[in-house]
């Protein structure tokens, strides 16, 4: 059956990692005949301009038909004073909820080669690979009441950190089974010394962690996790947490490889349909330069092939492919450490070689 891809490349060196990735992507369909048809739409600020909206109706039409989104970077100065409901940014949230992406996977691995890009010690950082496993459409980002109330005296803001039951099972089950195809290892992350809500979801996890008895639960407090990613980063092998601490770690998490340019992430809903993105943002201060890294876009092309289009080997074949471009020394501006840099534009031919070699 036709799959569909909704390509969003978005603002700023959203835009320029997205071309690589695509001519990666067509190069693999006429490959391996794949079955898929794309269309690409704006989002984010370039939809803000074109319509006055940052995800227009029929944006998130077509998102809802897709089998897999592959979305770039929203954002920029020029939209910074725009009202909430205006901003790029809330194209992003406004896809996450409406297609109920609720399951956030965020890997953060160091390629060796790369760790003096690092701000680490090397022996603390070598091998790490964390999977941070982040709830995307609970919590505090969206529990009701929210406001601000500007006539009493003072005025205030509120919001509300809020899980029911079902929310914390359906993302720790994602992360119970993630640890089983890895190393066996979760760590919950919550404030269970101060907020109900975290102690609910510390004990509703322990209680689900007996139907998982091949995984070693541990819980950890979000300030000691927060200290821990720096201090040892190795302990960790999954880490799950809800929608706010999930954000902050995984900035830690993804900061620790020295090179935000190279992180992947999914988003998934519970059919396994999902949005594909960088963890890095649109960068206006390099954008139009044609020096981004396209890995993590790449990469994100990746996960969309493994987790939404079942196209397992491809997806390796890429993951082989980019590992091997580091191997052989290929560097973009981001993490080269002698000045000799290949540009954005120049990567998905070298990505193309190395698969069609293998
Ligand atoms: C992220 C970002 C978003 C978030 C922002 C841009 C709304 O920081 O994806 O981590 O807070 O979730
Ligand atoms: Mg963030």
């Amino acid at each position: 059956m036709t799959k569909k891809i909704l390509v969003l490349p978005g603002d700023g060196i959203g835009k320029e990692v997205m071309k690589p990735t695509i001519s990666i992507l067509s190069f693999l369909i006429e490959k391996y005949n794949l079955d898929y048809v794309i269309s690409e739409m704006n989002v984010g600020g370039a939809a803000f301009d074109e319509c006055g909206s940052p995800i227009p109706n029929d944006v998130l039409e077509e998102a809802k038909v897709s089998d897999a989104i592959l979305f770039g970077a929203v954002g920029g100065e020029k939209w910074d004073n725009l009202t909430w409901e205006l901003r790029p940014e809330n194209a992003l949230l406004t896809l996450r909820k409406e297609l109920n992406l609720f399951a956030n996977l965020r890997p953060a691995f160091l390629f060796n080669d790369l760790s003096n890009a690092s701000p680490l010690k090397k022996e603390i950082i070598n091998d790490l690979d964390i999977l941070i496993v982040r709830e995307l459409t609970g919590g505090i980002y969206f529990g009701e009441p929210r406001g601000l109330v500007e006539d009493k005296d003072p005025n205030y803001a509120f919001n509300t950190m809020i899980y029911d039951e079902n929310e914390i099972k359906r993302i720790a089950k994602i992360a119970f089974e993630s640890a089983q195809k890895r190393n066996g290892k979760l760590c919950s992350v919550d404030k269970a010394n101060v907020l109900e809500v975290s102690k609910f979801w510390r004990s509703v996890i322990t209680e689900m962690s007996h139907n998982y008895p091949d995984v070693e639960l541990t819980h950890q407090l979000a300030d000691n996790a927060a200290m821990q990613l720096v201090l040892d980063p190795n302990q960790f092998d999954v880490i799950v947490s809800s929608n706010l601490f999930g954000d902050i770690l995984s900035d830690i998490a993804g900061t620790l490889t020295g090179s935000i340019g190279m992180l992947p992430s999914a988003s998934l809903d519970n059919s396994f349909k999902g949005m594909y993105e960088p963890c890095h943002g649109s960068a206006p201060d390099i954008a139009g330069y044609d020096v981004a890294n396209p890995i993590a876009m790449i990469s994100s092309l990746s996960m969309a092939l493994k987790f939404s289009l079942d196209e397992q080997e491809i997806s390796s074949k890429i993951d082989t492919a980019i590992a091997t471009f580091i191997q052989k020394g290929f560097r973009t501006k981001d993490i080269t450490t002698d000045n000799n840099f290949i540009k954005t534009s120049e990567v998905a031919d070298k990505i193309i070689d190395l698969i069609d070699y293998e």
